[in-house]
């Protein structure tokens, strides 16, 4: 299998095939996805809920971004890989822009970047896509905008936020962005929305209308104990799988049954110091 490319993936919105898009953080897990068939592993800066411990992305740096993103790269051959862009990495000017998403591709070792924003961030895409780097638009509920939003909620439900939303995706389209995610919008909107671009969609709790869906990997194999979103389906329960091997490992270990003869390596016994 080729890799895919930007083209390939804005070709199935045109053949009306949907488009698959995980997570990944680590090279095995970029392997399974990529394995799995999915077309594109997304490094999301949810790597700081997910993986660091924080509880919102804002902390995560573009050091902890590139050091993830080296690692899923090493293990993907044919899905598409995009780096999120990190807070504050893309809007504090053009250049920083330019430098920040250009590590991306140069030392993360991905084909495209993916950023927060519509109209705001416009200027931002159009010179990140004219020095060849790909974008992803990412509109919605962006969770970078945590404090600005009051919190994690379904963008656009009122006609002037769903107006908004909709000339948004038409502005990131305008200026080059070569798939969307629309996060959280209520489905009647998110397909509207899908109507009126080119460029594909990929929806995460924005309904079946999408032209592409995603999830957090760690959320569809039910990695976690606590609270999922409405809109995740959990396709494992792992966090009980996990937990009961752990405390196998500690019965066996504080009981003596593990490890056994076969767990062992064995010698000849003239050769055993006294
Ligand atoms: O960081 C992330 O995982 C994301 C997806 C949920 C789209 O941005
Ligand atoms: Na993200």
């Amino acid at each position: 299998d080729k890799r895919l490319t930007t083209l390939d993936i804005r070709r199935k919105k045109e053949e009306g095939r949907p488009i698959t898009m995980l997570t990944a953080y680590d090279c095995p897990t970029a392997r399974l996805v990529d394995e799995a068939g999915i077309d594109i592993v997304l490094v999301g800066d949810s790597v700081g809920n997910v993986i660091l411990g924080y509880d919102s992305t804002i902390p995560v740096t573009m050091a902890d971004m590139l050091h993830h993103t080296r690692a899923v790269s090493r293990g993907v051959r044919r899905a598409l890989v995009v780096g999120d862009m990190p807070f504050l990495s893309y809007n504090v000017d053009r250049v920083e822009a330019i430098r920040n998403a250009g590590r991306f591709l140069q030392e993360g070792g991905a084909q495209a970047v993916k950023l927060e924003g519509g109209r705001e961030v416009a200027e931002t895409v159009r010179v990140l896509v004219s020095a060849g780097i790909p974008v992803m638009g990412h509109i919605g509920l962006t969770p970078q905008s945590v404090h600005q939003l009051g919190g994690y909620r379904v963008q656009g439900r009122d006609a002037a936020s769903a107006r908004r939303l909709l000339e948004d995706a038409r502005i990131l389209e305008e200026a080059g962005v070569f798939a969307m995610v629309l996060e959280c919008v209520p489905v009647p909107l998110a397909q509207r929305i899908t109507a009126a671009v080119n460029v594909p969609t990929i929806g995460i709790g924005a309904g079946p209308y999408c032209d592409g869906q995603v999830l957090v990997t760690h959320d569809l194999l039910g990695l976690y104990g606590g609270f999922t979103p409405r809109f995740v389906k959990r396709y494992a329960a792992l966090h009980g799988e996990i937990g009961r091997a752990l405390r196998e490992f500690r019965e066996e270990v504080e009981s003596g049954r593990f490890p056994a003869e076969e767990h062992g390596f064995a010698m000849p016994e003239e050769e055993l110091p006294e």
